[in-house]
């Protein structure tokens, strides 16, 4: 049993938010009504004739002034049919017989939007405080920030797990005061692992606690099929899963963030919002990536991905001065330490070869040695076959470069060796 209670967990000022209204909350945009209520530009946006013309003839019939996307007028401030389409993605039944439906999802301007509402939500300026478990994605702190939120960090359990220390996270909900949130992430950035199901479990049964879990599933479409705990939210009033359509569905340009929680959480977080948030070209793109087809080529290049992810897991080890993988293999990115002359991982070879992969190859990875627990670490987003082929040549080269030696690749009595030594997980 959770000591959850929304009336006295979120801000009072919220509670007590009257959302905007607009005439088409009343009188919906139905094509026979004519829309003199919103202060429009009837005669449609300023696009050339020639674009709209050619994009409203792939759509519609009506004249090419009146309708490209529709861009004239605002945008529906509910997306109930994008919403349907996130639920039937994510009703997959592994974690509960219910069902979520609209009234348990806030869509916002990437998760970014969310992170930043859930905030503005539950916690007061200057009073509460939000839990996150370092290493871990750098905008949850940002954002605290931003609101005047103070920070609780109980790090993860040390590489490879990157486990929640769920002990520790449990002593601080119990003794640390004005905790309103818990910002965890599965799989893990920079960490690329999954957190497991019953550590998130004993977090939301915490018996004193009355504050929400968030789980940031941003690389949810890059586990196993069923990972995802939107559904769970059905479940446990205290949980809420965002997820991004900017990862797993290559849409990181139409800025498009989920959040899967209780109806009431929703219904808070909705009524927060500025009433158009989702643009109308990031609804009908998301859409569509949402439906059968969309669905079917995200699941192409998530195989391509995936394959792209194995070779480097496969290659990077062959290669002199790369140290162990560290963390998981669900995501879209691989953690690796750097090697120095002496073979200990380390932030100054990593940040060298970081410079140096940008400065003279072109490369931009991601220097992540700072990072609690990722000493000597960069962060390797999977690219395309070519892209990972020009960044594994660069990556030897650069490192022979920075340590003063002349093997790029072990030999293969050597490379027995170090593959014997790899950590795949
Ligand atoms: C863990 C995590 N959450 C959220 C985001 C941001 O997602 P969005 O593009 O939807 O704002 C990122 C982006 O890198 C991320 O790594």
């Amino acid at each position: 049993m959770s000591a959850f209670n929304l009336e006295t967990c979120a801000r009072s000022n919220i509670l007590a938010l009257e959302p905007y209204r607009c005439a088409r909350d009343d009188y919906k945009d139905d094509g026979t009504n004519i829309l003199l209520d919103a202060n429009e530009n009837a005669y449609g946006p300023s696009l050339t004739t020639a674009a709209a013309s050619s994009a409203s003839s792939a759509t519609t019939s009506s004249g090419p002034e009146i309708d490209f996307l529709g861009l004239h007028r605002y945008p529906d401030p509910h997306q109930r049919g994008l919403k349907r389409l996130l639920c039937n993605l994510r009703n997959t039944h592994h974690h509960t017989d219910k069902k979520i439906t609209p009234d348990n999802l806030f869509v916002g301007v990437g998760s970014d939007e969310a992170i930043d509402s859930l905030m503005r939500c539950f916690c007061v300026p200057g009073r509460d405080r939000i839990l996150v478990c370092p290493p871990t994605y750098g905008m949850y702190s940002v954002s605290a920030q931003v609101n005047d939120v103070g920070l609780v960090k109980i790090p993860l359990l040390p590489a490879p797990s990157f486990a929640l220390d769920v002990a520790n996270i449990k002593q601080a909900l119990s003794n640390e005061p004005n905790i309103k949130l818990a910002y965890l992430c599965s799989p893990g950035n920079p960490t690329g692992a999954p957190l497991a199901k019953e550590d998130i479990r004993q977090l939301l049964e915490h018996p004193t606690w009355n504050g929400v879990v968030i789980v940031d599933e941003a690389y949810i479409d890059f586990s196993p099929e069923g990972s995802s705990l939107a559904e769970w939210v059905a479940e446990w009033p205290n949980l809420a899963i965002m997820q991004t359509s900017s990862k797993g569905f290559g849409m990181a340009g139409i800025r498009l963030g989920s959040l899967f929680a209780s109806a009431p959480i929703a219904r808070l977080l909705n009524s927060m919002k500025s009433p158009y948030n989702i643009t109308s070209p990031t609804s009908a793109l998301a859409m569509y990536a949402f439906s059968p087809d969309g669905l079917a080529v995200m699941h192409a290049n998530r195989e391509k991905i995936v394959a792209q992810r194995e070779r480097l897991i496969r290659e990077l080890p062959k290669i002199k001065g790369i140290g162990r993988l560290r963390g998981g293999i669900e995501s879209n990115f691989l953690l690796y330490e750097l090697l120095n002359k002496v073979g200990q991982p380390d932030n100054v070879t990593a940040l060298a070869v970081y410079e140096r992969l940008a400065e003279n190859r072109g490369v931009v990875v991601r220097f992540r040695g700072k990072e609690h627990g990722c000493l000597g670490c960069l962060r390797i987003t999977v690219g395309t076959e070519t892209e990972v082929t020009r960044f594994l040549e660069s990556v030897g080269e650069t490192l022979a470069e920075v340590n003063g030696h002349d093997i790029v690749v072990y030999s293969d009595e050597e490379k027995r060796e170090v593959e014997a030594n790899a950590v795949i997980s």
